[in-house]
C-alpha cells in the first residue's frame, strides 16, 4: 500500500484529462466511434409497490449511470439511485430504481435520466456519453383507505404476447389501480429479448408508465440459463420475491411457490434449493403474520402461481405449499386465492376442501380475471379471450 499525494493525484487527473481530449482529438478515445445517442429502448414499466415505495424498471441503448426526479407536487424535488453498497451501477443497460418516501393516494410525476457510461481512462477520469432526459410520468400512488377499486390478473402467457395483447382489449382500464401477472410469464429466462417479447413491451405500451404491475415468480421464472438474472429485471422488495401490500381495503399477500418438483427432480440437474427456499418464505411470512396488518382491512387475498394442493394427486409443489401455508393462510380468514399453473379454470369454494375459508382458484392462459373491491364485496369476474364471461363471483367481507 503506499500513498498518493493529493498534489499528485491532481495531477494524475488533469494528465488524464489532457489525454482524454488528445484521444478524443485522435478518435481512440473509448470505444472511438460511438454510435447514436443514447436512448430508452423499453419502459418504464413501474413495479411492485408497498406502502410509500415502488420501483421504477426502464433499459436503455448504452450501458448508463441512472436516477429518477420525482415529486408529489409540480416539482420534482426527489432524486433516487439504485445504489448497491455505496456504489450506484453503471455498467448496466437493466434499470430498476426504487422511490420511496411516498404519501399514499397521491399522484406521483417522475422522469428518468440517463447518463451514458463509455468508459475510465482511470480510476479518476470516467469517460461518459449523452445523458437522455426521459418526458416526466405520472400515476397514482396505492392507497390503503381507497373504497373502491379494480384489479386484473393474467398468468401462464408463456412467451405468447399476442394473447396477452389480445386480453389486454377484454379490459376495461378507468379504474384499473395495478396489475398481477401471477407466473410463467416468460417461458424459460433464455435472453433479455425473450422478457422484452414476452411481455413487457407490451405491458410499458398498454399501462407500464402510470399502473403499478406486480409480479409474482412462477416455475417457469426459474428455469433456462438467465433465470439467476430474473430479479434484475423483475426487482423483488428488500431482496425478496415476496411480499405484502395493502391497498382499497384489501391486504395482499405476493408469494413464491417455487418449483413444482422436488429439489432432486433430473430435470434441475442438482441447480435448485427450493425446499430451504420456501422454508424461509414461511419463516418470514409468520412472522409477516404478527404484525397484524392483515386485521386493520376487511379483505385478504393471496397470490401465487401454484395452488394449494386439493387433493393428494397434485404435485409436490403444491403439496407443500398446502403443508406450508394453508394453516396459517387459512387462519387470518383469506378470503380469495388467486392461482395460475394448471392451465385450466378450477374454482374451490370454503369448506369444499376439508376445512378451507377461502375461494381458491386457477386462472387458465387465455383468462382474464377481474376483481372489483367496495366495502360491500370483491367481486370477481373471469373473462375468456375475446370477452366471455367464463365465471363471477361475490365475495363479502
Ligand atoms: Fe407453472
Amino acid at each position: 500500500m503506499f500513498f498518493v499525494s493529493p498534489h499528485y493525484r491532481c495531477s494524475l487527473v488533469i494528465a488524464a484529462t489532457l489525454t482524454l481530449i488528445l484521444g478524443t482529438a485522435c478518435g481512440f478515445a473509448s470505444e472511438g466511434k460511438e454510435r447514436g445517442n443514447i436512448h430508452i429502448t423499453h419502459g418504464p414499466v413501474l413495479q411492485q409497490p408497498q406502502r410509500n415505495e415502488i420501483t421504477v424498471t426502464w433499459h436503455t441503448s448504452k450501458p448508463a449511470l441512472c436516477e429518477v426526479r420525482y415529486g408529489e407536487g409540480d416539482t420534482l424535488n426527489k432524486r433516487a439511485v439504485a445504489s448497491s453498497l455505496g456504489l450506484i451501477p453503471n455498467d448496466s443497460t437493466c434499470h430498476a430504481v426504487r422511490l420511496t418516501g411516498l404519501t399514499p393516494g397521491t399522484t406521483v410525476r417522475y422522469q428518468l435520466i440517463s447518463k451514458a457510461m463509455r468508459n475510465f481512462h482511470n480510476p479518476y477520469v470516467p469517460v461518459f456519453g449523452k445523458t437522455v432526459e426521459s418526458e416526466i410520468f405520472t400515476y397514482r400512488h396505492l392507497d390503503p383507505e381507497k373504497k373502491k377499486f379494480s384489479f386484473v390478473m393474467w398468468n401462464d402467457i408463456h412467451d405468447d404476447c399476442e394473447r396477452l395483447e389480445a386480453m389486454f382489449k377484454d379490459v376495461d382500464w378507468k379504474d384499473i389501480d395495478f396489475v398481477i401477472m401471477n407466473g410463467d410469464i416468460v417461458n424459460d429466462f433464455k435472453s433479455d429479448e425473450q422478457f422484452f417479447n414476452a411481455f413487457y413491451d407490451a405491458c410499458a405500451r398498454q399501462f407500464g408508465s402510470s399502473i403499478p404491475l406486480v409480479y409474482v415468480r412462477g416455475n417457469h421464472e426459474t428455469r433456462g440459463a438467465w433465470a439467476r438474472r430474473f430479479f434484475d429485471y423483475v426487482p423483488g422488495v428488500s431482496g425478496r420475491s415476496y411480499y405484502a401490500f395493502t391497498h382499497g381495503g384489501v391486504y395482499f399477500l405476493a408469494l413464491d411457490s417455487g418449483e413444482d418438483k422436488p429439489d432432486d427432480h433430473n430435470e434441475y440437474a442438482g441447480m435448485v434449493d427450493f425446499v430451504r427456499f420456501r422454508d424461509e418464505e414461511t419463516a418470514w411470512l409468520l412472522d409477516e403474520l404478527k404484525s397484524e396488518a392483515w386485521k386493520k382491512v376487511p379483505y385478504k387475498v393471496v397470490i401465487s402461481h401454484q395452488p394449494c394442493a386439493t387433493s393428494e394427486e397434485d404435485w409436490f409443489g403444491e403439496q407443500e405449499i398446502r403443508r406450508l401455508w394453508r394453516g396459517p393462510l387459512n387462519e387470518i380468514g383469506t378470503q380469495l386465492w388467486l392461482c395460475g399453473h394448471t392451465h385450466r379454470f378450477s374454482w374451490c369454494r370454503p369448506g369444499e376442501n376439508g376445512d378451507n375459508r377461502f375461494h381458491l382458484m386457477t386462472n387458465p392462459t387465455d383468462g382474464t380475471v377481474r376483481v372489483d373491491v367496495s366495502p360491500e364485496a370483491m367481486e370477481v369476474t373471469v373473462i375468456r379471450k375475446g370477452g366471455e364471461i367464463l365465471h363471477k363471483e361475490s365475495i363479502v367481507p
